[in-house]
């Protein structure tokens, strides 16, 4: 099938590539001409684990094109999915503007029938708002249908190859067979197409990942409970994720959840609930605990050198999780804050995330060659991201390089009984040294 993808950001890429993979003839179509250009050389702008080998493989292949140039970029397709950016405006609503820029584009330059997809996550009624943009000038029928991703940072590929499900959100018949055609080989596994109405569709994704950023909440405030009560929160969650309503995952406490979806998403969610007319709680209480987590371990560090003015500190992890090199919303930016305002010094290193972080607060940190170099003349590390390259470190060079053996860990990579015999000051979450 011949589909665009406008937009070339993180779920443009990772959809136009995979569609590309199953056989279809893709363009994706972006503004930005120097991204367009990169990615025509085969020069791939966004780091995610097996994409690059896909992408390389489907390029060459002349399976995926790119173009800045909208009108030929949709001129054969059957299928436009929009995957554009939906930041959240000042008041946290998600901001529509480049959706309904380039609806009213197409609007004016579709020329035979085609089924205008929404990938971005957005509020419900907006596929009803395209319709209409389009509408305006249009004069060949259109179907617009809602298909969310529900995309992980880091498994993307996989998460695209073998979704867990693949939500469709339309009243169209023609439609609902066109997307159907074009997800079955992603579904073989007998994993379900949910087909719905575009309202639902809608509100799935933010329900979805509202839902899960309150999991982690709701393990972060049992976490805290934990250590007053004296419990150790990894045999909670392991005595309650074995119940199967409640499942293991999403379960894992720390210093709370970053990244570009769930803080927006749980913004977006309790504003549309706002809009309707009814105060959507738990997400009120999901969004204060979570910007206090991020903070979880200050107070710890601080109780342990009384004033940490003039101390230096090592801090492994930027990203906002592992194997990404995004660090949109990451705690451990929220962590440098914090240090630096209290006069203290930050030695840092990321396996992907560093340029990132060098380019928005400049050299306000040192940038460490390796995890080891970072602990030189610091007076305690910090971890912040649970990358597999810290999880079995050299505990005795660990020792050897900080000035006094203080760990101060947000993501629990390491017993605490372990720790102890090591001869480590050891802090985690949740769980009594
Ligand atoms: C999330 C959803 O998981 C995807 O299904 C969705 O498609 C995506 O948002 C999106 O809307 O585009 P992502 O933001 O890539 O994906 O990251 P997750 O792996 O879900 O992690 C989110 C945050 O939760 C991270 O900061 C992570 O550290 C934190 N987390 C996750 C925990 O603190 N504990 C856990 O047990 C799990």
């Amino acid at each position: 099938m011949k589909i665009s993808v406008v937009g070339t950001g993180y779920v443009g890429l990772v959809t136009g590539t995979c569609f590309a993979e199953t056989g279809n003839d893709v363009t994706c179509v972006d503004i930005d001409a120097n991204k367009v250009q990169k990615l025509s050389n085969g020069q791939i702008t966004i780091y995610e684990p097996g994409l690059e080998k896909l992408f390389e493989r489907n390029l060459k292949q002349g399976r995926l094109h790119f173009t800045t140039n909208l009108e030929e970029g949709i001129a054969d397709a059957q299928v436009i999915f929009l995957a554009l950016p939906t930041p959240p405006g000042e008041d946290g609503s998600a901001d529509l503007s480049y959706i309904l820029k380039v609806a009213d584009h197409l609007g004016k330059i579709m020329t035979d029938y085609k089924v205008i997809v929404d990938k971005s996550t957005v509020p419900v009624g907006t596929a009803e708002k395209v319709r209409e943009v389009i509408a305006k000038n249009c004069k060949t029928p259109f179907d617009v249908v809602s298909n969310p991703e529900f995309l992980r940072e880091g498994v993307a590929v996989d998460d695209f190859m073998k979704p867990d499900r693949v939500v469709i959100g339309t009243d169209s018949e023609e439609a609902r067979k066109i997307m159907g055609e074009l997800y079955g080989p992603y579904v073989r596994q007998g994993n379900p197409i949910l087909y719905m109405d575009e309202k639902s569709a809608e509100l799935t994704k933010y329900a979805a990942n509202s839902f899960l950023a309150t999991k982690i909440t709701f393990m972060n405030e049992i976490a805290i409970l934990c250590e007053k009560l004296g419990a150790d929160v990894d045999m909670v969650r392991r005595g309650m994720g074995s119940d199967d309503r409640i499942g293991k995952r999403f379960l894992f406490p720390g210093i709370g959840y970053g990244g570009s979806c769930f803080p927006k998403d749980v913004q977006a969610l309790a504003k549309s609930s706002q809009e309707a007319d009814y105060d959507f709680r738990i997400l009120n209480a999901v969004m204060d605990v979570n910007e206090a987590q991020k903070l979880f371990l200050i107070p710890k560090v601080t109780a342990y050198f009384n004033d940490v003015k003039g101390k230096h500190f090592a801090l492994w992890g930027l990203a906002f999780k592992p194997n990404t090199d995004d660090i949109r919303e990451a705690p451990a930016l929220y962590m440098i804050d914090a240090l630096t305002n209290a006069g203290a010094t930050v030695s840092v290193f990321d396996p992907e995330a560093m340029p990132n972080v060098k380019s928005v607060i400049g050299d306000k940190v040192k940038y460490a060659e390796n995890q080891y170099d970072c602990l030189e003349n610091a007076d305690a590390l910090v971890i912040a991201t649970e990358w597999s390259v810290f999880r079995t470190p050299d505990f005795e060079k660990i020792k050897s390089l900080l000035k006094q053996p203080a760990i101060f860990d947000g993501r629990n990579l390491f017993e605490v009984s372990r720790m102890q015999e090591l001869g480590f000051h050891y802090e985690s979450v949740g769980r009594t040294p």
